[in-house]
């Protein structure tokens, strides 16, 4: 059916870029790889991961000659490539994401260039902060929690009517998009120039709000990815996970090769044209039990370190709510965080010497205001 339709992904030298590579090209898709390698996630230069079938260009995205070039003669763009994590960097944030963005469309209007389809890698870091249940109010859409109250060791998510503590509830797309970190801000510029822009100029677009995502490749160097490789890479080095807050904060947890799926699914189809969408588990577990998880599989048991520190802007809990993607292409995860972490850590054993690179990060984003204490109760 799809035989001869021709990707461009962009960030496919990625964690998550890279497995939607292999995911169209066993799909039948013909595949144009953009990535300019960012050092900081590839310490070592091009990885071997990437797919031999796919045509590989590096350069960067922002470059208004690159991404013309790499959009000639394509089909389907998948946008993953994005400077990401919480980076002190903020100027960079919104060059090569928002501005990347902005360009590589209005570059595809410039040149009216055949694009049938744009799917941007979106996250659930656009809500401000998961929706919850109140006691009395029901489903409510919480704000972000005030820096004071962290600061206070309050961790609780309180109802905005009426104050009251309530419990996290899956998150639906309808729910406010805020954007309380500038990385997240970002996320919220891509998906809204594309799907306005889409709609605007006739191209079918969809926003995959991407929950944790996590799974082989994820890069050991980069010490501000996600959880799981932070987690990983400190046990394997002796040292304790840290948690912030208390460590009861949930997230939801997505393994790669389903996140690739849904890319897919939702190019294929056009039933969720013109929307965002979360893709997620439609779990949500504390980061505590993740901590506990990894250290079982590993048999490196070193309890998690607590010490009250925060970020200002991050969330309490959130849990993508699933129905969308569900009813809208049938879209169900296939792999569990158990079986993942494994798959996981099968493949780091395979990696040579894992460094942690998470400490000296630490530091710097304590320095930078990044990270907050709490002081003492
Ligand atoms: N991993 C997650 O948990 C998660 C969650 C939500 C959303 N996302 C989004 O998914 C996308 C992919 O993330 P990932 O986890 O695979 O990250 P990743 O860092 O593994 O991959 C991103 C890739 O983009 C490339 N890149 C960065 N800046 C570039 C530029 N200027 N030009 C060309 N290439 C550039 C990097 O070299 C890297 O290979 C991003 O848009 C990210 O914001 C990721
Ligand atoms: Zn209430």
């Amino acid at each position: 059916m799809s035989s001869q339709k021709r990707a461009l992904v962009t960030g496919g030298a990625g964690l998550i870029g890279s497995h939607v590579t292999d995911k169209l090209i066993n799909e039948g898709y013909t595949v144009r790889v953009l990535d300019n390698l960012e050092p900081q996630t590839h310490r070592f230069g091009k990885p071997a991961w990437i797919n031999e079938k796919a045509e590989f260009v590096q350069g960067d995205l922002t470059d208004r000659a690159t991404i013309r070039a790499a959009m000639a003669g394509i089909d389907v763009i998948f946008h993953q490539g994005a400077y990401g994590g919480y980076m002190p960097e903020i100027a960079k944030y919104v060059h090569v994401n928002s501005f990347g963005t902005a360009q590589m469309l209005e570059v595809i209007r410039e040149d009216n260039l055949p694009i049938k389809k744009i799917v941007v890698a979106s996250s659930q870091a656009v809500y401000s902060e998961g929706a919850a249940t109140c006691p009395t109010h029901g489903l409510v859409f919480p704000a972000v929690r005030p820096v004071e109250q962290l600061r206070a060791a309050d961790w609780t998510v309180h109802c905005p009517l009426c104050g009251a503590p309530t419990t996290p509830a899956p998150t639906p797309e309808e729910a406010p998009v805020g954007g309380e970190t500038v990385y997240g801000l970002t996320k919220v510029d891509q998906e809204k120039l594309v799907l306005l822009w889409g709609k605007q100029v006739g191209i079918p677009t969809v926003a995959l709000r991407y929950s944790c995502t996590y799974g082989p490749r994820q890069s050991i160097f980069n010490p501000y990815t996600g959880v799981i490789a932070i987690f990983c890479t400190r046990l394997l080095n002796g040292l304790a996970p840290v948690l912030y807050e208390d460590g009861e904060q949930t997230r939801d947890f997505s393994f790669v090769e389903d996140i690739a799926r849904a890319n897919w699914l939702v190019a294929e189809s056009d039933a969720l044209d013109g929307l965002p969408v979360n893709v997620g588990s439609g779990r949500g577990v504390p980061i505590r039990e993740v901590a506990g998880q990894i250290s079982e599989a590993l048999g490196i048991r070193i309890a998690p370190e607590v010490n009250g520190e925060f970020r200002p802007g991050e969330m309490r809990h959130l849990t993508s709510g699933t129905a969308r993607i569900r009813d809208g292409v049938g879209y169900l995860p296939q792999t569990d965080l158990l079986t993942g972490v494994g798959r996981y850590l099968e493949w780091i054993r395979g990696q040579g010497d894992v460094k942690d690179y998470f400490t000296e990060a630490a530091q710097g984003l304590k320095a930078k205001g990044i990270v907050h204490k709490a002081s003492a109760k």
